[in-house]
């Protein structure tokens, strides 16, 4: 697979996504309205690891959604290369921390799901899943069932069945948080070896600062009720980068002081449930 410095190409880079000015709410008929963002802007550049921080209930998790297209904006508009997103595109994909493999499916075509869905023939598709589980370390478990896997592996296979359809942006929301610290960290080493190989941007909501600043080349920090950018925090560690060692970095340290004082801000101001953040 080449390597690629997505660093040099976000200079030049041009807004592969862009949310201007939303509000996202939600209705229904038992309880009054709830106002989860508003007037919120931001871009997303090509080829970037953009990572959202932030107190619980500030809008995460609505941002993502409505930038991937599941959920509608009141108002507003999302761009994606400059065309407006109204629903799902098969340019994205999508991978939540309760995503679930089907369980009556082997771990092959549970891969290969997305690519049948698109009516790719079995054996280009089996062809396509079988690269891909290998490259995800779970060679040998084409035909064990989801029930067989651990958790760390089950997670796995949710990545390969994602790349399997070769998206142009990944969302992920919390996709790592009910695993343990070890398979965690193996798995965000997965995952940034998935994006220097592949090009991809990846817009990644965590809870996690110092997973954050590992992970991406900038930070953006929610708060408020209704949610809105807070703050921006270029990345300054070089690529490519051990996840795992990171932390340890005089730049790493200085930068997340910096982030965590002013997520305490937040965590301040958006209050409610969550502030153990
Ligand atoms: N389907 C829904 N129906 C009603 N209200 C919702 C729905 N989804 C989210 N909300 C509300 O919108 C607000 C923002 O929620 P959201 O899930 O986007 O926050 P978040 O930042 O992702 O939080 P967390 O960090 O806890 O995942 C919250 O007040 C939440 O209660
Ligand atoms: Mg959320």
């Amino acid at each position: 697979m080449t390597q690629f410095h997505p660093r040099q190409r976000q200079d030049e880079a041009t807004p592969v996504l862009e949310l201007r000015d939303i509000r996202i709410s939600y209705s229904s008929v038992d309880a009054p309205p709830v106002l989860a963002v508003e007037h919120l802007s931001l871009c997303v550049r090509e080829g970037e690891f953009l990572a959202l921080i932030g107190p619980s209930g500030c809008g995460k998790s609505s941002t993502l959604n409505a930038m991937a297209g599941l959920t509608p904006v009141d108002a507003g508009e999302i761009l994606l290369h400059g065309q407006p997103v109204h629903r799902i595109s098969d340019r994205v994909g999508y991978i939540s921390q309760a995503d679930h493999l089907l369980p009556w499916r082997t771990v092959l075509d549970n891969v290969a799901l997305g690519l049948e869905l698109r009516g790719m023939s079995k054996k280009l598709r089996h062809a396509r899943a079988r690269e891909l589980i290998a490259s995800m370390g779970l060679g040998g478990f084409e035909t064990n069932y989801p029930h067989e896997l651990s958790g760390g592996m089950k997670k796995r296979v949710t990545i390969a069945r994602v790349l399997a359809i070769e998206p142009e942006i990944l969302f992920m929301d919390e996709p790592f948080a009910p695993l343990d610290v070890f398979t965690r960290e193996r798995l965000q080493e997965d995952i940034m070896g998935v994006w220097a190989a592949t090009g991809q941007t990846i817009v990644y909501v965590t809870h996690d600062l110092t997973e954050a600043i590992s992970l991406a080349d900038r930070v953006l920090l929610f708060g408020g009720r209704p949610g809105q950018v807070r703050g921006e925090y270029p990345v300054p560690l070089a690529r490519p980068r051990q996840v795992m060692d990171a932390k340890f970095d005089d730049q790493f340290v200085s930068l997340e002081k910096t982030i965590l004082t002013d997520l305490r801000a937040a965590l301040r101001e958006t209050g409610g449930p969550g502030d153990g953040n």
